[in-house]
């Protein structure tokens, strides 16, 4: 999508839908005005109202778009609006959609973002659609009385874009092409941006004793990876970093503990947190952020299999501490203790935030909107929520009470993999926090929200979302640049 920002007067091209945001009670004039009169459009929040060749105007359509009330208008309700007329004229047949009434250049900027996001798809393995099915509006104008301002605005939006539309597509990917090597390989390819990657392998993971992480692979013939990705934005380059740390399982199919069959395919989605991390890498660097930040993918494919782990086995995990595995679908946080314990033994950051689609109880807590946030920081916790409020990403605190520690008690090894069904997103968190010692940390658990189907926001059409980049792009951005 070429987005351009242009004055009140540039000449409307020809084969145009024209968006004219109308706030509640704004007046218009003339045929529209005509038009308004025999519609129940008034300008709240959500409406819309398509006119077809309208009178006295360049513009083949004009589409009204109900923004709500003038005074609480806000990046977010321009987001929702631009997004909302692009969904209107998507397949119009029309190549330009100019978006009009947004006079502010910062909202006008946001009304850009909000097309760029809407207008993701994911089509590359549709051979036989039709035509006339297929989007045509290619350019974006948005309407403002200052332009230039408003496109630098856009550049750090454009950043944050490009970044969802890169964590939306390794998340759409299917698992025949998105396996561990292939997503590291996409990860490598981010040094153009700027970004360090190393890449380790199973021999370097085995060296280092991450018994945990690798047993999850071991059924699988893909090589399990650990990708570590690093900015160092920060004017000193050796400034603790902030680090960032996701489940990568690229395919979940439960293991020897073996899932139904009945929607296996979304565990095509589980590597859902390692691509917000990649994601927010992608940000960073995209927008040049004044800090320095990790990235840690653990990234694997649980498979059953002759070589499979075993309910009953007992890993060693890098830390020392052992895990009796009662259940190999619970291999999310197998997979993520050795990734946080590598990433706090060898960084030693400021915090570490982790995301995971780890638990389907999550989903039963939260529904579809809401993340679990589990911590052992409040302060943390607390610019977590606010910069997920900010973004308008639905995260929820969770609690961590001690005495459900005893519900993964083992009585051979020092843990087993999980505790039952009561609590099941909680001591899946307390398991976690066991790799984590003093460090401020938090885990984002984000089965509930890493995609939609059906979509609940004009800003992310059905499938991926690309959840928690926003949010931590904020926090990053709000508590630790400069
Ligand atoms: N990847 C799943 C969690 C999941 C389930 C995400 C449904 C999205 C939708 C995870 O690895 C898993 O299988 N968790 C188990 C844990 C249980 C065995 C303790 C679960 O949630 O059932
Ligand atoms: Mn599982
Ligand atoms: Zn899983």
């Amino acid at each position: 999508m070429d987005i351009e920002f242009v004055a009140a007067g540039a000449a409307i091209p020809a084969r145009t839908a024209v968006a004219r945001i109308v706030f509640e009670g704004e007046a218009q004039e003339g045929p529209v005005a005509q038009a308004v009169a025999a519609s129940r459009f008034t300008g709240a929040k959500g409406q819309t109202l398509d006119i077809l060749a309208p009178q006295g105007t360049d513009a083949a359509r004009l589409v009204l778009v109900g923004a709500g009330k003038k005074d609480a208008f806000n990046a977010l309700g321009a987001e929702h609006a631009a997004a909302s007329a692009y969904a209107g004229v998507k397949a119009s047949g029309l190549e330009t959609l100019r978006i009009e009434g947004i006079a502010d250049a910062d909202l006008a900027a946001h009304a850009a973002l909000g097309v760029r996001l809407a207008s993701y798809r994911f089509d590359k393995y549709r051979t036989k659609e039709p035509a006339d099915k297929k989007p045509s509006i290619a350019k974006t104008l948005v309407v403002t009385d200052a332009a230039d301002a408003a496109l630098g605005a856009f550049a750090d939006m454009a950043a944050l874009a490009n970044a969802v539309s890169f964590t939306r597509d390794l998340v759409s990917e299917p698992p025949n092409v998105l396996f561990p090597v292939e997503f590291a390989r996409r990860v490598k390819a981010l040094e153009s941006l700027g970004l360090e990657i190393e890449v380790l392998g199973e021999a370097e993971m085995k060296a280092l004793g991450m018994g945990s992480l690798l047993a999850v692979g071991q059924g699988s013939i893909r090589e399990s990876q650990l990708v570590v990705i690093r900015w160092n934005g920060a004017a000193d380059k050796s400034a603790q970093p902030v680090a960032f740390v996701g489940k990568g399982v690229c395919f979940d199919t439960g293991g020897i503990s073996l899932k139904p069959a009945d929607g296996m395919e979304d565990m095509k989605w589980d590597m859902g947190g390692a691509g917000t991390v990649a994601g927010l890498m992608h940000v960073l660097a995209g927008r040049k952020a004044k800090v320095n930040a990790v990235g840690v993918l653990g990234l694997v494919e649980n498979m059953p299999d002759g070589n499979s782990y075993r309910p009953g086995d007992v890993l060693t995990s890098m830390s020392g501490q052992t895990i009796e595995v009662v259940n190999t679908d619970a291999e999310g946080r197998l997979v993520l203790a050795d990734a946080l314990w590598y990433c706090n033994d060898r960084f030693k950051p400021k915090f570490m935030v982790d995301l995971a689609t780890l638990t389907g109880a999550i989903i039963i807590s939260l529904g579809n909107d809401l993340a679990g946030c589990f911590s052992n920081d409040d302060a943390l916790a607390e610019d977590l929520l606010a910069a997920a409020r900010a973004e308008d990403e639905g995260l929820w605190r969770m609690p961590m009470p001690d005495a459900y520690n005893k519900q993964i008690d083992s009585m051979i090894a020092d843990m087993k993999n999980t505790g039952g069904r009561p609590g099941g997103s909680i001591t899946a968190a307390l398991f976690l926090k066991r790799f984590v010692k003093d460090t401020p940390w938090a885990h984002l658990d984000i089965a509930s929200t890493a995609w939609k189907k059906p979509s609940t926001v004009p800003t992310s059409p059905d499938g991926a979302t690309g959840y928690g980049i926003r949010l931590l792009n904020r926090l990053v951005r709000d508590k630790y640049e400069g």
